[in-house]
């Protein structure tokens, strides 16, 4: 792989042990994907998960000299004072969430906690080369978009942060962005749950495929498209798909598809087996964990709309995880005194994979979320998957 000079100065460590680990991670990638050399990018975002891991990376940064040199967003871990005395947490737990906010705080991240910064503050354009982890990401980026970025980890993100830089491959080639699947949608797609299924049940088949979509009749909202690529990237790593006339490069190139590519269909039988495999049939429930991805501005208003004047059942507890952009919105408009006076906790900086949710393993909830289920279901939650509508009538009976 072809290093500049100051690359290599990099690598030799003379600017310092935190670029130098970093650019040896970058090479180290680089030279697995056969990359011939490496391009600047011009932002990034972080999955920061305040897991041990990412964090021992993020710390080795940080106390070796490093520094974001780009706009630098970062993942949810968990809200330190809206968890304190109502979830039970260990003194370890604490400590590392706190470890990992003065890691990435030292390295000059944007500590904005979403795993939806390219609806909100971190949003790259058309043609832009970024470095972006979070799997529901890259799909949104690439596709709707049109910017360029591979489904990259927190480490590989991060290092990219540091360095301005990332190895070329992958996405970010133009060759390497047509579609290899036609998917030819016959189910009808009424909302964001809808898309995530069809995200959910196609991501298994694909793989790290890139899908054509034709037959989706009208116009994707941005809820849609959020819902359909994290959950594209949750069965699958997809990391970038087309929809006929309507994503940008489908738009500019047409039917930009390899010669030999497979063609699916995709019916309501499909989407029903898929339904099958991932939900739970029902029973009583003890939570209900919207917003995975966070929720948008505009879902908290459909739900608030859904819960004026209701209360849910006293044995459900609600969870609405959601940006701070988002929570402060919807403050401001009166939309979350609606939430709350219905008994709903809105949540920012916070994901669905923490501790802070500990005492609903073993236990049944409800959500819109396969991703959240996908997750949740490894600390031995299990779901009921329905629209969010289905998800809060279930919380006003207490069962679905
Ligand atoms: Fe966000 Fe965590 Fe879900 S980062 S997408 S709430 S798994």
């Amino acid at each position: 792989m072809y290093l500049t000079e100051q690359e290599e100065r990099i690598l030799g460590g003379e600017e310092g042990e935190g670029r130098r680990l970093a650019m040896e991670l970058l090479v180290a990638v680089g030279e697995a994907f056969d990359a011939e050399r490496m391009i600047p990018i011009t932002r990034a975002h972080v999955a920061t998960s305040a897991q041990e891991g990412d964090t021992y990376w993020a710390s080795r940064l940080a106390d070796g000299g490093a520094r974001c040199v780009v706009r630098t967003t970062t993942n949810p871990p968990w809200d330190y004072e809206f968890f304190s005395g109502l979830a039970e947490l260990q003194d370890w737990e604490v400590s590392l969430l706190h470890r990992t906010v003065d890691a990435y705080r030292r390295l000059g991240a944007v500590l904005s906690f979403s795993c939806t910064p390219y609806v909100l503050d971190n949003v790259p354009s058309f043609g832009e080369h970024v470095a972006f982890s979070e799997s529901s990401a890259p799909p949104y980026v690439n596709s709707v978009l049109g910017a360029r970025t591979n489904r990259e980890g927190s480490p590989s993100a991060l290092a990219a942060a540091v360095l301005g830089r990332t190895p070329y491959y992958g996405l970010h080639i133009e060759e390497n962005r047509k579609a290899n699947y036609v998917v030819k949608v016959e189910a009808p797609l009424r909302g964001p749950f809808d898309y995530g299924l069809l995200g959910i049940h196609l991501g298994g088949v694909v793989g790290s495929g890139i899908p054509y979509f034709s037959g989706i009749k009208g116009t994707p909202s941005r809820e849609d498209l959020i819902y359909l690529g994290a959950e594209l990237a949750t069965s699958g790593s997809v990391a970038m798909y087309h929809i006929e006339g309507f994503t940008p490069e489908a738009r500019l190139k047409g039917n930009d598809v390899i010669g030999d590519a497979e063609t699916l269909e995709v019916g309501i039988e499909d989407l029903r087996d898929t339904m099958e495999r991932w939900s739970e049939s029902g029973g009583r429930i003890s939570s209900v964990i919207l917003g995975c991805p966070h929720y948008t501005y505009e879902q908290l208003v459909e739900m608030s709309r859904i819960l004026r004047g209701k209360r849910i059942h006293p044995s459900v507890d609600l969870y609405i995880l959601t940006s701070k952009h988002a929570l402060e919105m919807a403050r401001r408009s009166g939309v979350l005194g609606v939430i709350q006076a219905a008994g709903g906790r809105v949540v920012a900086d916070t994901c669905i994979d923490q501790p802070v949710f500990r005492k609903y393993e073993r236990t049944l909830g409800c959500t819109d979320s396969f991703k959240n289920a996908y997750y949740r279901r490894r600390r031995g939650q299990k779901f009921v998957l329905a629209d969010m509508r289905t998800c809060l009538e279930a919380a006003f009976r207490g069962e679905v």
